[in-house]
């Protein structure tokens, strides 16, 4: 099934599916782990200041990246289309689609962790944010680039070898990545067809120090893309699976960093984009 959006259009692809798989995982207990160092490199790359800043946490999950700001004095809301990701947070959260927030241009900034890769018109959905955000406001974004992550790879590899095959909305996410944000340029480009100024794309790779092998299998085999093939097959097999993506990963994770491309831009000071 795809869905189109209000007028915007912002093609968030195969919504029914994405929406399946992001209900049905236990985010706090595997991927938040790896998700809050990068919500915390995406808050970095925030370019106004935090304290007392009205912040949208856009496609917020759990709040991963929400938590993260208030930790720097923000006052956040969540907003994210599914409603078990959004009961398992915490704070004032709204259920809505990214692409009509019920928000009138009033956000100091706007945060999105891994999301913008979810859209086929990744800038509709940039466009979609700028106009709830304020004049002169911020939109910050995280997506993965082409560059590969080895311990990614290494369980991928070991998923495929006992019958996982991605899902088409992984499969699709993964196409977006690659061909619409993937590079500096090609973000680049996104933000500003979606009426972002002075964007700026970085090209990072966010230390893993610490991240333990359990809580790298945790997060990687816990992501909707897995979680919902493990649910599928026998316990015993589930639990050779994570077994041997320990095996694979664990050589690996000494100085593991995760690559992620962050965009910061803003909202033209004297009108904004997308109302
Ligand atoms: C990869 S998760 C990231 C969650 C969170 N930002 C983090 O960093 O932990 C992507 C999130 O986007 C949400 N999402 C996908 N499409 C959406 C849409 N059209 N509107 C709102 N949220 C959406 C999913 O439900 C999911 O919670």
């Amino acid at each position: 099934m795809r869905r189109q959006f209000g007028v915007l259009g912002a093609g968030s692809r195969d919504d029914a599916a994405v929406m399946t798989a992001f209900d049905a995982v236990d985010w706090l207990a595997g991927p938040a782990r790896v998700y809050e160092r990068l919500a915390h490199a995406l808050v970095a790359h925030c370019p106004v200041a935090l304290t007392d800043a009205r912040v949208l946490d856009a496609g917020a999950g759990t709040g991963v990246v929400g938590t993260v700001a208030s930790g720097h004095g923000a006052d956040v809301v969540a907003l994210d289309l599914s409603a078990a990701m959004l009961r398992r947070g915490s704070g004032p959260r709204v259920q809505a689609d990214v692409a009509a927030p019920p928000f009138r241009p009033s956000f100091d900034a706007v945060l999105a962790g891994c999301l913008v890769n979810h859209f086929d018109r990744p800038e509709a959905m940039v466009a979609s944010l700028a106009g709830v955000t304020r004049p002169d406001g911020a939109v910050v974004l995280t997506s993965f680039p082409r560059r590969p992550d080895r311990v990614k790879e290494a369980i991928d590899a070991v998923a495929r070898a006992y019958g996982w095959e991605p899902p088409g909305w992984f499969r699709a996410v993964k196409a977006v990545q690659s061909g619409l944000t993937g590079t500096i340029e090609l973000f680049a480009t996104v933000g500003r067809a979606g009426g972002l100024e002075e964007v700026h794309v970085h090209d990072l790779d966010v230390a893993m120090t610490g991240v333990t092998v359990d809580e790298a299998v945790a997060y990687r085999l816990g992501l909707g893309q897995f979680a919902e093939w493990l649910a599928t097959v026998p316990a015993y097999w589930a639990d050779h699976v994570r077994e041997q993506a320990r095996v694979a990963c664990e050589p690996l994770l000494a100085g593991w960093a995760m690559p992620l491309i962050v965009l910061s831009g803003r909202v033209p000071a004297g009108t904004s984009p997308g109302r």
